[in-house]
């Protein structure tokens, strides 16, 4: 389970293709427990996590937050989600590409450093799912959950927002690193 950190920083990549297996409850719970060792603004931890481990469950959030982008991008042509237009106008694309496991970390709409917090739980869940040899991505294309039938079963009330919402199984493969710019040091002063 112990996985080398360097090692780690390249096998934790974004998985759309996973075994047809179930991840436990309990492996679920140690990873999110492990994201919570993420820093945060104040030490506030504005995380919340609700956690569906059930396959009905995120087939319907799915098929809600396509319908919802087919909506957008009837209404906006120029919207952020033109780029996957096809994909999502096929009533048979999951935006949750199947996974058994999804994680939405949200948290009070609120708090200050929301985002950011949020987002470095889920960098730490990604990296903690990936050392016990499961894979994640983040797919912002499943966070548009507006149904308020579907928002209630799932818990996510009005004072609430979604930041991340994190699919987790077991990887048929893991996928090679998409390539990476060099980084862009603006000014270095030594
Ligand atoms: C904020 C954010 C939103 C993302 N949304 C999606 C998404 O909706 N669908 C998807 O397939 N991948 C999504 N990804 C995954 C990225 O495409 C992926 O991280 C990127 O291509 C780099 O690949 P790597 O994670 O393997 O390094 C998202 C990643 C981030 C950080």
């Amino acid at each position: 389970m112990t996985a080398d950190f360097f090692d780690l920083l390249k096998t934790r990549r974004a998985v759309r293709n996973y075994q047809d297996k179930d991840v436990s409850l309990d492996l679920l719970m140690e990873i999110i427990q492990d994201a919570c060792l993420a820093p945060s603004g104040g030490n506030r931890q504005t995380w919340r996590f609700i956690v569906i481990n059930d396959r009905d469950t995120i087939g319907r959030l799915s098929e809600e937050s396509r319908t919802n982008l087919v909506a957008e991008l009837d209404n906006n042509p120029a919207s952020t989600a033109k780029r996957y237009e096809a994909a999502l106008r096929n009533p048979k694309f999951n935006v949750f590409y199947n996974a058994p496991s999804l994680v939405i970390i949200c948290g009070d709409k609120g708090s200050q450093s929301l985002e950011v917090d949020c987002a470095l739980a889920a960098s730490y869940l990604m990296f903690s799912a990936a050392a016990r040899g499961l894979g994640t991505c983040w797919v912002d294309l499943g966070a548009r959950i507006y149904d308020p039938k579907l928002l209630e079963e799932i818990g996510l009330t009005d004072d609430l927002a979604i930041v991340a919402p994190i699919i987790i199984g077991y990887p048929k493969a893991i996928p090679a690193i998409p390539p990476r710019n060099e980084p862009v040091i603006l000014k270095t002063i030594s």
